[in-house]
């Protein structure tokens, strides 16, 4: 299969069977969401990556009633961006470059003199910049899901205040856009599975000039 017969393959799955999926498997999405571009490279977020049943359970009855997939997956990847983009932040940053790259101290230094912007931004602005690049994360994540052929969902439909809560992400400066199950159909119960996708066509989507 290449890569767009793979994409036709996935679909958001609406019952999952509750088998695990191999830890290659997960390790390869998780590598996928670390190498996922961002914004300034600065990855102002972080994800949780819940195998526990018990927690996922918890996350399903208080935040996410209407989610079956949360207890039936094998991985509930949980998004979460920064609140609060800090001073630390950024230069913790530069360092990382610095350690990675062969660059000159006057490069790093204006760098970190362009970024510094952000700090003048209200954390609203910031918030809402670091959840662009978390769903671009999430498209990553899907995309390396597809790849791998195992099954998963999206899910925006759950209560971020109760779930920030549960794991406690507001002592992490984080707050929880979106989720991710990953796990294996269930043939039976799943009713997405056998349904074609809609699409709109082509010529409502792309404009070619
Ligand atoms: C950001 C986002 C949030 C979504 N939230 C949910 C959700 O809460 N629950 C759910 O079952 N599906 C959710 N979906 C799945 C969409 O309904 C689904 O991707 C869309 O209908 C297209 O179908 P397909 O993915 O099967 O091709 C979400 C999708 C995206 C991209």
């Amino acid at each position: 299969m290449n890569f767009i017969d793979k994409l036709n393959r996935r679909y958001a799955s609406k019952m999952m069977n509750g088998t695990p999926v191999a830890d290659e498997k997960i390790e390869n999405i998780l590598e996928a969401i670390r190498l996922a571009p961002t914004s300034l490279g600065l990855q102002a977020f972080e994800v949780y990556v819940i195998k526990n049943p018990q927690i996922r359970q918890q996350i399903y009855e208080q935040a996410a009633t209407g989610q079956p997939q949360i207890p039936g997956c094998s991985h509930l990847l949980v998004f979460a961006a920064k609140k609060r983009i800090s001073t630390e932040m950024l230069d913790e940053y530069v360092s990382l470059i610095r350690r990675t790259r062969d660059f000159s101290e006057e490069k790093l230094t204006s760098f970190r003199n362009m970024i510094g912007y952000l700090e003048k931004r209200t954390d609203e602005d910031n918030f809402a910049w670091a959840a662009r690049q978390v769903y671009i994360a999430l498209g990553f994540a899907l995309a390396a899901a597809a790849v791998e052929e195992v099954d998963s969902v999206p899910i925006e439909g759950f209560k971020p205040a109760e779930v920030d809560r549960i794991l406690a992400l507001d002592d992490k400066n984080l707050a929880s856009l979106c989720m991710m199950a990953i796990g294996n159909r269930d043939e039976a119960l799943d009713y997405n599975a056998k349904l074609p996708k809609v699409r709109k066509p082509k010529d409502q989507i792309f404009t070619e000039l």
